[in-house]
């Protein structure tokens, strides 16, 4: 049967109670999200973390919040599996593997702040539409976003930083560990909230850390995270579009999850590639993906495709260049990037299942 065929033929009974049973369990999980941001925003979750068996009561108490409406939270959490129930107490317990994904926000597995990006991508839908309607799908850049979805961001990507940056990603380069060791100058490229500048600059004190970033309320939000990690000393941050940093001589530019957002990578990599010194490296770090589409039909793709959508993709057609890369780019498509800047040799030096982790130097 060929595909116009196939899509006239009447729809199958069973496929179609697969598809909506599917459905029963995407939407349970879409409408979960609002509830987790209660959790996370009023310390639910921090509140049941090693408390044992609660009743809502007894967790009404310890949090302040009321009795009944923690009674319906409690019991859409135990239907979803993100709580335990037993049904002999009426109690509700966090187990420890829950705790790691819903209350500890340095655990490797924490996903509050995938939850807030969601929670953002609800409340930014508006504008997604109209850069959608729009011939040129302008319209919907960072600067028009809700705050929740940079601190979502920032939430969402340390786990991963701080599980493979220091102890994977950076020894993977060549010779780049231990000239941060011996003292170099780091550029962070689209740094967000500056999670990676103050990881490298207290791993590195003898090296120093420029964070650069054209969204200034992040760059607020990582001069103020620097001073609390105490690494004010060793960094810098500066409001600043991707080709229009002002330093040169870098030993090492990195990019984490960022040159796809804007909007001509190939400007900013040619940028990256002249503020370099000769035996300097550009480090970029990308979403995982394969070069087909066929190869991202998996959970990782569906979830990166749905950010792509509303995040990346309209983030950079916003931008002049608009070359909307997606987060799916794949690792062909991000090394032709960095070979028409210039970068002569290009390898992928790490991979996570999340993140690709690309070496270019000149
Ligand atoms: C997905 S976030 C990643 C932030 C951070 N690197 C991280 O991994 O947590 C992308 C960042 O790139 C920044 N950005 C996007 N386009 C930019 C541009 N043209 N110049 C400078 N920064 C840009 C955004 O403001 C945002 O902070």
């Amino acid at each position: 049967m060929d595909t116009l065929t196939a899509s006239l033929a009447p729809p199958n009974p069973e496929k179609l109670q697969g598809l909506v049973e599917r459905m029963l369990g995407d939407l349970g999980a879409a409408m979960a999200v609002p509830l987790v941001r209660i959790g996370d925003e009023l310390g639910l979750y921090t509140a049941m973390d090693g408390a044992g068996a609660v009743t809502p009561a007894e967790l009404a108490r310890s949090t302040g919040a009321n009795e009944r409406l923690l009674r319906e939270w409690l019991s859409a959490h135990a239907a979803a599996g993100y709580l335990d129930y037993d049904t002999a107490t009426g109690r509700f317990t966090m187990t420890p593997e829950q705790a790691m994904v819903f209350a500890r926000p340095d655990s490797p597995a924490c996903m509050l702040g995938a939850f807030e990006i969601a929670m953002a991508n609800v409340l930014d839908q508006p504008q997604v539409a109209r850069a959608f309607r729009q011939g040129d799908g302008r319209g919907a850049g960072y600067g028009t976003r809700c705050a929740c979805l940079f601190s979502g961001i920032a939430r969402f990507f340390r786990p991963g930083y701080s599980a493979h940056l220091l102890e994977e990603w950076l020894p993977a380069l060549d010779g780049v560990e231990e000239r941060l060791r011996r003292g170099a100058r780091v550029a962070d490229l689209g740094c967000g909230h500056g999670a990676t500048v103050i990881m490298m600059a207290e791993a590195f004190p003898a090296s120093h850390f420029t964070g650069i970033d054209y969204h200034a309320a992040s760059i607020a939000c990582a001069r103020e995270a620097a001073g609390r990690a105490g690494v004010a000393g060793n960094t810098a941050f500066e409001v600043a579009g991707a080709t229009d940093f002002a330093q040169r001589d870098y030993d090492l530019v990195a990019c984490f999850d960022a040159l796809h957002d804007m909007g001509d990578p190939v400007g900013v990599a040619t940028r990256i590639h002249g503020a370099l010194r000769p035996d300097g490296t550009f480090m970029m770090v990308e979403p995982k993906a394969g070069n087909r589409l066929e190869e991202n039909l998996n959970p990782v793709g569906r979830l990166y495709y749905s950010a792509s959508t509303m995040i990346c993709t309209p983030v950079s057609l916003d931008q002049p260049g608009a070359a909307a890369l997606g987060a799916q780019a794949g690792p062909a498509r991000l090394e032709a990037v960095l070979r028409e800047a210039g970068f002569s040799q290009v390898r992928v030096a790490a991979e996570t299942p999340f993140n690709i982790v690309m070496e270019a130097r000149p």
